[in-house]
């Protein structure tokens, strides 16, 4: 089993989906890890039960010293033997150094069917735009923000009375199903990126079957 390290920042709900699927003996990854840039952050509680070993590295620490952070992550991810990296709802930039060191080891979720709506407050800018599929995309992360080669999308559709919270919760549940799966494609080796692009990637409709 592939050793994972989950990079949080706040609430940790797609954390909390990837621990639950790696419960299961046969899912290739294993969480050894959970770092959060923010002390405090709500999602370290839920780690506790898991016995999952947690670590804090604050961001503020290093008064805008970016890679000095990302020296200290690597670091941290190095000590516990570290193979695969995933990013849920860690919301700090990363510079080409951590980019480059964790090079098709590193992924990210978004909630957003990437390319559409990279950054923040995507559900608000989906209803501004009238789109009628939204959902979530898991990368493979790339110096560019949430840029890099798709390994799964999911998607829901957008209803003429939802509002950001609804949407967004919508998309939540797709990010829950989507993440697990695409983890496990990644640390199985089936997702790989083969000229700028994932073979053996998916996608998910709203029925949860990936299709
Ligand atoms: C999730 O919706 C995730 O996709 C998003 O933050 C939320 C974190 O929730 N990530 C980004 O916007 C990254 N650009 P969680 O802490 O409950 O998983």
């Amino acid at each position: 089993r592939k050793k994972t390290a989950i990079l949080i920042s706040g609430r940790g709900s797609n954390m909390g989906a990837l621990i639950s699927a790696a419960l299961n003996k046969d899912y290739p990854a294993e969480i050894a890890l959970v770092v959060s840039n923010v002390p405090g952050a709500k999602g370290l509680e839920r780690v506790a039960e898991f016995g999952i070993k947690t670590a804090v590295i604050d961001h503020k620490a290093f008064a805008g010293d970016r890679e000095g952070f990302e020296k200290a992550l690597h670091a941290e991810l190095l000590d516990n033997n570290i193979e695969l990296v995933a990013l849920a709802g860690f919301m700090r930039l990363l510079t080409p150094f951590f980019v480059n060191a964790w090079s098709g080891r590193l992924i990210n979720i978004h909630p957003a069917l990437l390319p559409a709506f990279k950054g923040l407050a995507t559900h608000e800018r989906a209803l501004e735009e009238g789109v009628k599929l939204h959902g979530a995309t898991v990368h493979f992360v790339s110096a560019e923000m949430d840029d890099g080669p798709i390994i799964i999308q999911g998607a829901v559709p957008v209803l003429d009375t939802d509002t950001a919270e609804t949407l967004g919760a919508r998309v939540l549940g797709v990010e829950h199903a989507i993440y697990p799966k695409a983890l496990e494609l990644v640390a199985s080796g089936k997702a790989k990126i083969t000229g700028g692009r994932v073979k053996s990637g998916g996608s998910e409709n709203d029925t949860g079957q990936l299709v």
